[in-house]
């Protein structure tokens, strides 16, 4: 876990919507990274989740609509002292009647007075029955927040409490953490920029239950997505198939073959400020598609011919358009900086991140990396450490390159 993801102070508004029952699993979750939250607590919400169980949890008290109109020692008018010690302000779940607070700025509440004192981050998850999220009210509610600033997620689809299934649920917590991560991230510095990353093997089919591919899982690239996500890039994965969970916030094009991923990488890179090729492209395709599954043959040996496939970076170097930064990978097993330095002018590129796949803790499936960075006529930068650091010193060294010029 990044450094900057402990010790930061949320305001966490819980409405009341069956899903608060959930309110004390998630602030668990920020106190494991020594987060301190304070919680406000609507009455309806006090009818779903008791004070005493959120209050245990936080190690604090917990603000309730009785507390609105008191002033008490050290805490000066709540919902001015809570916004100004916060750096984030998160509610979830949010219902129908307090997007309507929020929208309206109808201060007449605890928490209502609290979203209009706030200055900070809001990050707003509504959960609620799908004909109550479909009602135009609620819709014209959540464009209105959305067109303010702040950040309205989900809800998702599935089964609800209500016996519905469909539209309403609260998100699982890991992506509520995500959006608040993202919130709090304190570099911002992709803001405005289109980012695209490529990840993952592809899948080189012989016929039509066998295929060719390598180990990639995708860690690193998924990383570097999310690097860049939180630096406030919108995000572009091309993704081969890997069996990782999908980074939030995250425009995801699935493929299986490099001839795929060549297309979806053609059809995007125009349109990006950044693209980087962290994806284990299959460098050969079978020539003949065998339309059957192929059979033992009496101890016969298989021969298949492979011809080469179209070279994504290559092509994206020509294509490359003025501002544009396009940075390589390369995975090599001997003279890594040599090879990759080769690599680097041939096909245009402005950066190369290099790593030996063979040394221990770097590589294909491991969750920690160490990349040698290069840049034309630039010195070479070593730094490792988790995916997602080497993913964010990687984009600082991105973001200074492009500085540069
Ligand atoms: C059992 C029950 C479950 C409810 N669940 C939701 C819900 O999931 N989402 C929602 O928007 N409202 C829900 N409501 C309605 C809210 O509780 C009601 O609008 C309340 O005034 C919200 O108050 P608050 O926004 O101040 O917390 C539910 C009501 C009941 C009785």
């Amino acid at each position: 876990m990044s450094p900057w993801k402990h010790n930061r102070r949320i305001l966490f508004g819980v409405t009341g919507g069956i899903a608060a029952y959930k309110a004390p699993d998630i602030l668990r979750g920020w106190r494991k990274e020594d987060c301190e939250v304070e919680v406000i607590l609507t009455s309806s919400a006090e009818e779903f989740v008791s004070p005493l169980a959120l209050s245990t949890l936080t190690g604090r008290k917990v603000w309730r609509e009785k507390d609105f109109l008191s002033v008490e020692e050290g805490w000066k008018i709540p919902h001015i002292t809570l916004t100004e010690w916060a750096e984030v302000f998160v509610i979830a779940p949010c219902t129908a009647n307090c997007l309507r607070i929020c929208a309206q700025g109808d201060g007449s509440t605890l928490l209502g007075a609290a979203m209009l004192a706030n200055r900070n981050p809001l990050v707003i998850f509504p959960a609620m029955n799908p004909n109550m999220l479909g009602n135009p009210a609620v819709r014209a509610n959540i464009d209105k927040i959305t067109s303010m600033g702040h950040t309205v997620v989900g809800p998702d689809s599935g089964m609800l409490a209500c016996g519905y299934e469909g539209k309403g649920r609260l998100p699982d917590n890991s992506v509520i953490y995500e959006h608040v991560w993202n919130a709090l991230s304190p570099k911002k510095d992709l803001r405005g920029m289109k980012v695209l990353v490529t990840a993952g093997p592809t899948h080189e089919y012989i016929d039509p239950v066998r295929y060719i591919s390598n180990p990639s899982s995708g860690k690193m690239g998924y990383a570097i997505a999310k690097a860049a996500w939180y630096r406030g890039a919108e995000v572009t994965l091309v993704s081969g198939p890997v069996s990782i969970p999908r980074p939030e916030g995250v425009r995801v094009i699935d493929v299986v073959s490099a001839e795929q991923m060549y297309e979806a990488c053609i059809k995007e890179a125009p349109e990006m400020d950044i693209i980087v090729k962290a994806a284990a492209v299959g460098d050969f395709r079978a020539e003949e598609e065998i339309k059957q599954k192929l059979k033992r043959r009496d101890g016969e040996p298989l021969t298949v011919t492979f011809v080469q496939n179209k070279d994504i970076a290559a092509e994206l170097g020509r294509m490359k358009k003025e501002g544009q930064m396009l940075v390589g990978f390369a995975a090599e097993t001997q003279d890594l900086i040599a090879n990759a330095r080769k690599k680097m002018i041939a096909k245009n590129l402005d950066m190369i991140a290099c790593n030996d796949v063979l040394a221990n803790g770097a590589g294909f499936a491991s969750d920690t990396n160490s990349l040698m960075i290069m840049t034309k006529g630039g010195s070479e930068v070593e730094f490792s450490g988790t995916k997602d650091d080497v993913a964010d010193s990687l984009l600082d060294a991105v973001i200074r390159k492009k500085n540069k010029e």
